[in-house]
Order: structure tokens, then C-alpha cells, then sequence
């Protein structure tokens, strides 16, 4: 069974700055992400463990670990790429276009956005919904709990307190403004081709 390994940043630490600090970023990727990654492969360890022994004293927690663990792994990995150094702005092209058919605005999105992004204990998600064929976007607990089933997140916003308390103590809103100021569309819209293409 191969390893879940933590990826590199696809930037330098500092590079966030001034919206988000060298210390978040190293603590956050370093500490946390990485923690996910180890919890997931001895998760996965202890799964194919008891497949052997027969033993399955384990297995119900290792379960929860594997979806604990696999979506913190895996969104953070998206939250780390739909940020850069050179972000900010608004979407383009067919994103843009599909956030207006289905939101009515990108300022309509933005608003419910935020408004996930405050009521979240885990994360905020733009996702495509493959059923109803629209996007959402999703306010979620933890890392899983929440989600509907289906959806591709497309753009994921961690909404954590070890992502921001650090640097804006309880004032959640000022680090949701600052990840507008980094954030990275360009793989964002990637996404929503990917995903789209798919489905329609
Ligand atoms: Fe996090």
C-alpha cells in the first residue's frame, strides 16, 4: 500500500504575508496538514492489519480515522493551491459565468460564502453538486461532516481557528477578507472544467 505524503507548498512560506503569516503557514502545513497525512496512513496500517488477523477490535475507529483524516488531508492540500502570492481578483471565463447563472452575481456567491465561512466549524466550500447539476456552496464541520454526497469541492476555504487565530484572534471576518486577497482562481476555475466535463 503506497504512503500519503504531505505536499510541498507551491510557494514559500513567507509568500502569504502580509494577509497570512510566515508562523500560520509554517504551523498550519508543517504541523497540521502533516498530522492528517500520518493519521490517514496508520489508519490505512491498522485496516490491512486486521484484514490479516481477522481482528477487527479496531477497525470501527480506524473507519471514522480514514474519512477523518483523508478529507482533512485532502482538503488542505486544495486550500494550499487556491492560494498565491499573486492572487486576488475576481473569476473568469465559464467559473465566472456559472457562478452568475447559479448565484445570480459573484457578489450574491461572495455573501453566501462568507456567510458559510462564519457559520462553519471546519470548512467553507464552493462545490459542483453532479445531481442537481448547479453549485453550492457547503458549510462543514470538522472536515466531513456536512459534505453532500456527490458534490466535487471546487474551491475550499479553511475556516479552522488554527488558521487564523494567530494572526486576527477572534475575528474571523478580517481572515476570510485577507484569503480574497490571495486567492488563486486560476486552479479554481481548473476545477470546475475538470468537473464539469464529467458531469455535462
Ligand atoms: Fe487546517
Amino acid at each position: 500500500m503506497s504512503q500519503h505524503e504531505l505536499p510541498s507548498l507551491p510557494y514559500d512560506y513567507d509568500a502569504l504575508e502580509p494577509h497570512i503569516s510566515e508562523q500560520v503557514v509554517t504551523w498550519h502545513h508543517d504541523t497540521h496538514h502533516q498530522s492528517y497525512v500520518d493519521g490517514l496512513n496508520s489508519a490505512e496500517e491498522t485496516l490491512a492489519g486486521n484484514r490479516e488477523t481477522g481482528d477487527h477490535a479496531s477497525t470501527a475507529g480506524a473507519l471514522g480515522d480514514v474519512t477523518h483524516n483523508g478529507c482533512g488531508h485532502y482538503l488542505h492540500t486544495m486550500f494550499w493551491e487556491h492560494m498565491s502570492p499573486d492572487g486576488g481578483g475576481e473569476p473568469s471565463g465559464a467559473l465566472a459565468d456559472r457562478i452568475a447563472a447559479d448565484f445570480g452575481s459573484y457578489e450574491n456567491w461572495r455573501a453566501e460564502f462568507e456567510v458559510a465561512a462564519g457559520a462553519a466549524s471546519g470548512w467553507a466550500l464552493l462545490v459542483y453538486d453532479p445531481v442537481a447539476k448547479q453549485l453550492r456552496n457547503v458549510a462543514v464541520d470538522n472536515h466531513d461532516e456536512g459534505a453532500l454526497w456527490g458534490s466535487h469541492p471546487i474551491l475550499a476555504l479553511d475556516v479552522w481557528e488554527h488558521s487564523y487565530y494567530y494572526d486576527y484572534g477572534p475575528d474571523r471576518g478580517s481572515f476570510v477578507d485577507a484569503f480574497f486577497e490571495v486567492v488563486d482562481w486560476d486552479p479554481i476555475a481548473a476545477n470546475y472544467d475538470d468537473v464539469v466535463s464529467l458531469f455535462e
